[in-house]
């Protein structure tokens, strides 16, 4: 999906504004919290009037919504680097939409916007909430690429702990969101990558499709021992996404000196008790090993030169998305459950409209 004009809107963009014939704004509000991973019983749905533009603000209407794990970890009420979100709040996430009415000159009717405007059709925004995107790239790859999901590997390594070639990089997650980019930009670096991930399929996309020199199934009988066998030379940096008892069989295998770079906690985030998150750092001191905790908001100065490199390797064709594109914003509570179940291969984006202008 490009950035054309008006193929979303509901009425084509006229001087002044347009008219907003949509009688409701669909929201998703959390309803309670969940014991282990966020579903449907978790959240309702609101319908409420498409807000109202005044002085200093535009409405948006929101297009495409990426699901990410932290959604589902700030469902949760446990202590973090960002607060859970509140009982009857609207859930947050990033989002791709175009402005269709503005009564503020710095965002002009038409306009390509990402944003947090999360699970609803509209939103009224302010300049500060969103940023306007050139149509360059596409949507999907706004909302991948060139967001979270490339953008944290990219940081890190460049940032905290660079891969080198030869290096024996381990990516837990590897076949997920931001897993499937730290595969690749490792690759890209001439580390010798290992990728960890659950089940067969996902194993088979990290090792053919992404190109890493071995894949292994942490859920399969033997784990630890393929493990070992894939890093006879031990482990010279861990891109550590999951965290839990797959971590600790990756601490077992450090090389003297080695880095590892801790950037999710899917396991323990996942489970009924995520404050509960052991580690047996006795190999990380044995091996003389440095931990950077690392978090991408941490570098929102260097956003737009990340955007510029992540956008050459895109075009350059040495960056590939894989995505899964599902519809309908109703349905978004599902898709991120079976998201957080580990369903999806890549990126989960959801479609809020459609090329011919209905909402979804
Ligand atoms: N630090 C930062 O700046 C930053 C930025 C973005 C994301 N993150 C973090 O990165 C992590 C991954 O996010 P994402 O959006 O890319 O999600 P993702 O990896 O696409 O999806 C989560 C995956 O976690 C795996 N998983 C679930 N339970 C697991 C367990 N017990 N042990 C091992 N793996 C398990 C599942 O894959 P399998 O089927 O392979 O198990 C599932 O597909 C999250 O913790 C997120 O908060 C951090």
């Amino acid at each position: 999906m490009t950035c054309r004009p008006a193929i979303f809107s509901m009425t084509p963009p006229a001087a002044g504004g347009v008219q907003i014939t949509a009688k409701e704004n669909r929201r998703i509000l959390l309803t309670s919290r969940p014991v282990d991973l966020a579903g449907p019983d978790n959240f309702r749905i609101e319908q409420t009037s498409v807000p109202a533009v005044h002085d200093g603000t535009a409405l948006v209407e929101i297009e495409m919504a990426a699901l990410s794990a932290w959604q589902g970890m700030r469902t949760k009420d446990f202590k973090n680097f960002i607060r859970p979100f509140d009982i009857g709040e609207l859930i947050s996430c990033d989002t791709f939409g175009r402005v269709i009415d503005s009564r503020c000159d710095a965002l002009p009717i038409g306009a390509c916007v990402v944003g947090r405007q999360g699970w609803q059709d509209y939103a009224l925004v302010t300049p500060e909430q969103v940023s306007i995107v050139p149509d360059a790239y596409t949507a999907e790859e706004w909302l991948t690429v060139l967001s979270s999901p490339g953008q944290t590997p990219y940081l890190a390594y460049s940032q905290k702990a660079k891969p080198t070639p030869g290096d024996t990089l381990v990516v837990t997650s590897a076949a997920g969101a931001v897993g499937s980019y730290a595969v690749q930009l490792g690759l890209l670096a001439g580390a010798h990558v290992v990728g960890i991930a659950g089940g067969a399929d996902k194993t088979a996309f990290v090792r053919d499709t992404l190109g890493a020199h071995a894949a292994i199934d942490y859920r399969k009988p033997g784990f630890r021992q393929a493990l070992a066998e894939a890093c006879p030379d031990g482990v010279d940096l861990y891109f550590d996404l999951v965290g839990g008892d797959t971590a600790d069989a990756v601490l077992e295998n450090l090389a003297k000196r080695s880095h590892v770079l801790l950037v999710g906690r899917v396991a323990a985030n996942n489970s009924p008790t995520p404050e509960q998150d052991p580690a047996n750092m006795r190999h990380v001191w044995s091996q003389e090993a440095t931990i950077h905790a690392f978090n991408r908001y941490a570098y929102k100065e260097l956003y737009p030169w990340v955007i510029d490199r992540l956008g050459k390797l895109l075009r350059d064709g040495r960056l590939r998305m894989h995505n899964n594109l599902e519809s309908g914003l109703e349905a978004t509570p599902a898709t991120l459950n079976a998201m957080l179940s580990g369903k999806y291969i890549g990126k989960v984006l959801v479609r809020y409209g459609e090329p011919d202008g209905t909402r979804v």
